[in-house]
């Protein structure tokens, strides 16, 4: 596919009429400036956008633009300097970090370029860490991992260490674990960035088929191939929303 026919395709997203659909997260007014001895980033400005169940978004921008910030802050992983998250309903800014890591343990998966697998435990151990932290049996959280790894085809490597799997097989065994507390809302930063064009297809169909099961999908990427896989595509600049697509057709 010619990069015009995939930017007018993009075109035609940003076209789609508005409608409703329950949101499940909504971002009023948000900015973020990061303070350094050398002076202060404002990495993100004003941010006004609403997260749908069961969206499929892709954001875009240039380098710096601001999208893993973003990401952090949908992710409840890091505060806005201003501006108020609410998070299924719940004004989510005000609450401890305790609150927040218990809402993201159980409703946030996340993926990252770089998988981040303990390379100290296997597979099966890797997938089962996060239910550690909810206090899930040793007996049930292997049959959950277990079950995750199936998911995503890879049962078989279970045993292997995460040096002893390929890039592919490694980004399936983050998204197992992104999956295994079964989270309604799946983030991933450039998730086929260290990976050859036919395993960062593999990841995309993926995170497309855990799409139409019902979870919402975020997706940051440089690759306007994989931000038109998406139903709805957020354009960055500069900290700011360039372009936002409205909500597409339901599923
Ligand atoms: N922890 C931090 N401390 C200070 N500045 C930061 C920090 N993290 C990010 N920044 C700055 O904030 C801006 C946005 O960074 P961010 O990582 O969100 O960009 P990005 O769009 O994800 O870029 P890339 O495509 O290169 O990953 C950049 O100018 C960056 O230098
Ligand atoms: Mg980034």
């Amino acid at each position: 596919m010619s990069e015009t026919i995939i930017l007018n395709s993009i075109e035609k997203k940003l076209e789609r009429p508005q409608i409703s659909s329950p949101i499940l997260c909504e971002l009023i007014a948000v900015s973020k400036e990061y303070s350094l001895d050398s002076g202060n980033v404002m990495a993100l400005k004003d941010i006004h956008f609403r997260l749908y169940e069961k969206d499929f978004l892709s954001i875009l921008g240039p380098s710096g633009s601001g999208k893993s910030t973003l990401l952090h802050i949908l992710g409840l992983l890091s505060n806005p300097s201003k501006g108020r998250i609410f998070f299924k309903g719940q004004d989510v800014s005000c609450l401890s970090e305790w609150a927040l890591a218990r809402l993201r343990g159980q409703k946030i998966g996340f993926v990252f370029q770089a998988f981040h697998l303990l390379p100290s435990l296997n597979a099966l151990e890797n997938v089962a860490l996060p239910l550690i932290y909810q206090r899930v049996s040793g007996g049930q959280r292997k049959r959950k991992a277990l079950e995750a790894l199936e998911k995503v085809g890879l049962a078989r490597r279970s045993h292997h260490f995460p040096r002893q799997l390929s890039g592919g097989e490694s980004q399936r065994v983050a998204i197992a674990r992104a999956l295994v507390s079964q989270p309604s809302l799946i983030l991933a930063d450039e998730p086929t960035g260290n990976l050859d064009t036919q395993m960062g297809k593999e990841i995309l169909g993926m995170l497309k088929m855990l799409n139409e099961e019902g979870k919402t999908v975020v997706v940051v990427t440089h690759d306007v191939r994989i931000a038109n896989e998406a139903n709805r595509i957020l354009f960055l600049k500069d900290g700011k929303v360039e372009s936002l697509s409205s909500r597409g057709e339901a599923r």
